[in-house]
């Protein structure tokens, strides 16, 4: 298994010749999800004792498995948040694979993590925190916020009076639910503001004056969003900074998606106040075109962070020795193992240069605003609310949910385009609309027609 043969070589060979037509591949098949029967019957057994053989195990993989996934990067993929990583990323993540390092400690992987580090540094001066801050890579978002939860949570434990008390944050309703979710994991009550926009200053303060005295002892932070999954919205991060300085508060900026536009010229006034963030979550693999995963997290003070996650063992020992001394990716987040997921992006930057990315940012703004005129013109759509970063919400009038449902599932299976329905809130519960999230440069005008002109 371990040994260097001709099947190896032959398997290489194979594996690379995929590699650079997927790669180089611009318009990838739209696949589309098949019932697990189906993909067994098709396969038939995988894993036996013997092994069914690289050639053939590849060949099942390359000829009906992968036709069985969405590829992310697909130009007309506007769903969710997808993705586009840079083809120098995608090629340099074969080269973090094929270098099999550990990145959780200097001692094995200070290298690598001098590069990952020189990304966070750019990450950092994206968001214009003082001096000290600094960060760590991630495996997405979910991570990003728990790791920055976890060191809020631990440092208001400091004081004595908290040690026996259930935390409590503060979050908007149009936080991503991996707030809530994280939340559970950490045994903290979340607290919502309602809103119908961004959550501002105002609605924050009405929140807590809105609680009585015990319950104001458990918070502990507040949460806002830089650009809501679903719309784009950036909450008032200046005003909602000043109320968590003047109540202590842990201020968390979850920027998983919107942080992309820190580098944006024409989006970046959004973000002010995030400077003033004691952590913040950006995303790589979402606006930053880096390959799944990689998300990360920045602190303004990272030894709060190494205080809440740096983990002990005897076996351990030797990574904090003076002569083994570097920055150990490990002491600021929930992980130990981990890939140098940071890698891609290091590589990606260091080839293309940042202004390349400003560029790529502006152009999802750009394809935004262009999808927000096209929806105007056409009698028959109108838009939610103006575009916002790179997010467009619109109904096509008289379209029920099931309308909407029916329309996705048929371009989809059709092989067109991926746009999926989301939801609005109206003064009636929740209207169902259509949503694209642009962040492929790829994506053009006219891809933008020949799916809206399927809304007819
Ligand atoms: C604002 C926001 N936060 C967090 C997440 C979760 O990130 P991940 O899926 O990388 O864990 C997302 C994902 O879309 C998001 O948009």
């Amino acid at each position: 298994m371990h040994n260097v043969d001709i099947e190896l070589v032959e398997m290489t060979l194979d594996v690379m010749k995929y590699a650079i037509h997927r790669i180089t591949n611009e318009s990838p098949e739209l696949g589309a999800p098949k019932k697990e029967q189906e993909l067994k019957r098709q396969v038939g057994e995988t894993i036996t004792p013997s092994g069914i053989g690289g050639e053939n195990a590849f060949r099942l993989f390359r000829d009906v498995l992968v036709k069985a996934t969405v590829p992310i990067d697909h130009p007309r993929h506007l769903a969710f948040v997808p993705a586009a990583p840079t083809r120098a990323a995608i090629m340099f993540d074969l080269v973090t694979s094929a270098s099999s390092i550990h990145g959780a400690y200097w001692m094995e992987g200070a290298g690598g993590i001098f590069c990952e580090n020189e990304a966070i540094r750019w990450l950092v001066s994206l968001t214009g925190m003082p001096k000290g801050a600094f960060g760590v890579f991630t495996s997405g978002g979910t991570a990003a916020n728990l790791s920055a939860m976890v060191t809020a949570r631990e440092y208001w434990r400091r004081s004595k009076e908290n040690q026996n008390k259930k935390g409590c944050l503060i979050t908007s309703v149009g936080a991503h639910s991996s707030i809530k979710a994280m939340a559970k994991v950490i045994d903290a009550d979340v607290l919502l503001v309602e809103t119908d926009d961004l959550m501002t200053a105002e609605a924050l303060q009405k929140k807590i004056d809105s609680l009585n005295k015990s319950t104001m002892e458990r918070v502990f932070a507040v949460v806002a969003t830089g650009g809501t999954t679903n719309a784009g919205i950036v909450d008032d991060l200046n005003g909602i900074a000043k109320i968590c300085k003047e109540l202590k508060l842990w201020f968390h900026v979850d920027a998983a998606y919107g942080g992309g536009a820190l580098a944006a010229d024409s989006v970046r006034h959004l973000f002010n106040g995030i400077e003033k963030a004691d952590s913040i979550t950006i995303d790589p693999h979402k606006w930053l075109f880096s390959p799944y995963d990689c998300g990360a997290i920045i602190y303004r003070d990272p030894e709060l962070a190494k205080a809440a996650h740096s983990q002990e063992g005897s076996y351990l020992d030797i990574i904090k020795d003076p002569g083994a001394h570097g920055f150990n990716p490990s002491d600021y987040q929930i992980q130990l193992t981990r890939r140098l997921r940071g890698l891609p992006l290091w590589f990606s930057l260091a080839m293309h240069g940042t202004d390349k990315y400003k560029w790529a940012v502006e152009r999802g703004i750009e394809l935004a605003n262009l999808a927000g005129e096209l929806i105007s013109s056409r009698p028959e759509l109108e838009l939610i609310r103006p575009p916002s970063l790179s997010c467009v919400l619109y109904r096509r009038k008289g379209w029920s949910a099931e309308d909407y449902k029916n329309w996705t599932y048929t371009n989809h299976r059709e092989g067109l385009a991926l746009v999926t329905p989301s939801k609005w809130k109206t003064k009636d519960g929740f209207e169902t609309v259509s949503r694209f999230c642009f962040i492929n440069p790829d994506t053009t005008e006219d891809d933008i027609k020949v799916i809206l002109d399927t809304m007819k």
